[in-house]
């Protein structure tokens, strides 16, 4: 098979084009042929070797890339449910590699079928894994009741994105997103379901008295400290990414007690393992929502032999959408 590899931990220039011997799927496992793989700011992480001392975390040569959509190529012992050539998505599991490739092996738990809702692959794999992790985040970590309103930071970004549609499709009553200044014009331009979109620099002039019970933040950094501003009383906080690199980042203790507010982590990676049984019914819902239209976003699709400018353009910020890598020419 063709694949991606990070050759070695570093820049976008690491990552090579490689033929590999075709992988074959174990019991449980389904083998897909790759038609698209999404690209997170995640795998830019994994390259740079940002947690190559965390234990299980895939050391060079490895192909990264966590969700894949394309065709049944094979079925492992005990797979039900699915046909040989069927449309599928697969969102991430294991040890969150082996995406950049022309066949991945994917648990059959993290697999579901695109085709009875004829979605289209490639907004498939960018929203449907993200939207399935937005609803385990909302319904599991947020407990997002309908009616409430929800925050959610960088709002275009690939996880982000996923939000407003799962948090409308729950019942809440208004979602708005934050981005930086020079994303302001493609926020007014995005069909993604958000009530209104505010530049993130100053919060509080641009939210007026608006707050919000849940707040949604893959970004961390100063936006999380000014997040506290803009919460109600018995809101909570999902502390979900570190876009903006604050690895520091701190959180005073008695600010929760004199706000009454709650901040809870939301890591897939670490939960979903653990909590399986929250995973069919977000993939489920994450399908319908696609299927609704409610993740409709831009998405510039790149042939493999273009990771390298994919994983550039993912560090320059400027993206207000989702990069998806094709095996296709
Ligand atoms: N909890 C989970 O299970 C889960 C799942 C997927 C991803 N994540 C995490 O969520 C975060 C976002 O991932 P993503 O794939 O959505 O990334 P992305 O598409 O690049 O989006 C990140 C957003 O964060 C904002 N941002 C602020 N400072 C930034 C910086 N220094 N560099 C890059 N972006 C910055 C940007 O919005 P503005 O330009 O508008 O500020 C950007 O749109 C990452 O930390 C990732 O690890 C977590």
């Amino acid at each position: 098979m063709k694949a991606i590899q990070a050759t070695q931990f570093g820049d976008p220039s690491v990552l090579a084009v490689v033929d590999l011997p075709d992988p074959t799927p174990g019991p449980g496992q389904i083998a897909i042929d790759v038609t698209h793989a999404t690209v997170g700011l995640i795998d830019v992480l994994f390259r740079r070797g940002l947690f190559k001392d965390v234990p299980g975390m895939a050391q060079p040569p490895f192909v990264p890339g966590l969700e894949v959509a394309g065709k049944v190529r094979a079925l492992g012992a005990g797979v039900t449910g699915l046909t040989i050539g069927e449309k599928v998505v697969s969102m991430s599991a294991g040890a969150g590699t082996g995406g950049y490739a022309s066949i991945y092996i994917a648990p059959a738990s993290a697999v579901i079928s695109i085709e009875r809702d004829n979605i289209d692959p490639i907004l498939a794999v960018a929203f449907i894994p993200n939207a399935a992790m937005a609803h385990v985040a909302l319904t599991q970590v947020a407990h997002l009741s309908a009616g409430e309103t929800v925050l959610v930071h960088g709002a275009l970004g690939g996880f982000a994105a996923a939000f407003p549609g799962i948090a409308k499709q729950l019942g809440a009553s208004r979602v708005v997103g934050t981005v930086r200044a020079s994303k302001m014009e493609a926020a007014r331009k995005t069909r993604l379901p958000y009530d209104r979109i505010v530049d993130s620099a100053d919060l509080s002039s641009a939210l007026g008295d608006e707050r919000f019970d849940v707040v949604i933040d893959p970004v961390g950094g100063v936006l999380r400290s000014n997040s506290f501003t803009v919460m109600k009383p018995g809101s909570r906080l999902i502390v979900a990414g570190n876009a903006s690199g604050d690895w520091d980042h701190q959180i005073k203790s008695n600010d929760l007690w004199l706000g009454s507010t709650t901040v809870s982590g939301f890591n897939a990676g670490a939960y979903l393992p653990t909590h399986p049984q929250a995973v069919r019914l977000a993939l489920e819902a994450a399908v319908k929502a696609a299927a609704s239209g409610l993740g409709d976003m831009e998405i510039d699709v790149l042939p493999f032999k273009e990771a390298v400018k994919a994983h550039e353009r993912m560090e320059s910020r400027d993206l207000a959408g989702r990069i998806i890598l094709t095996p296709e020419q």
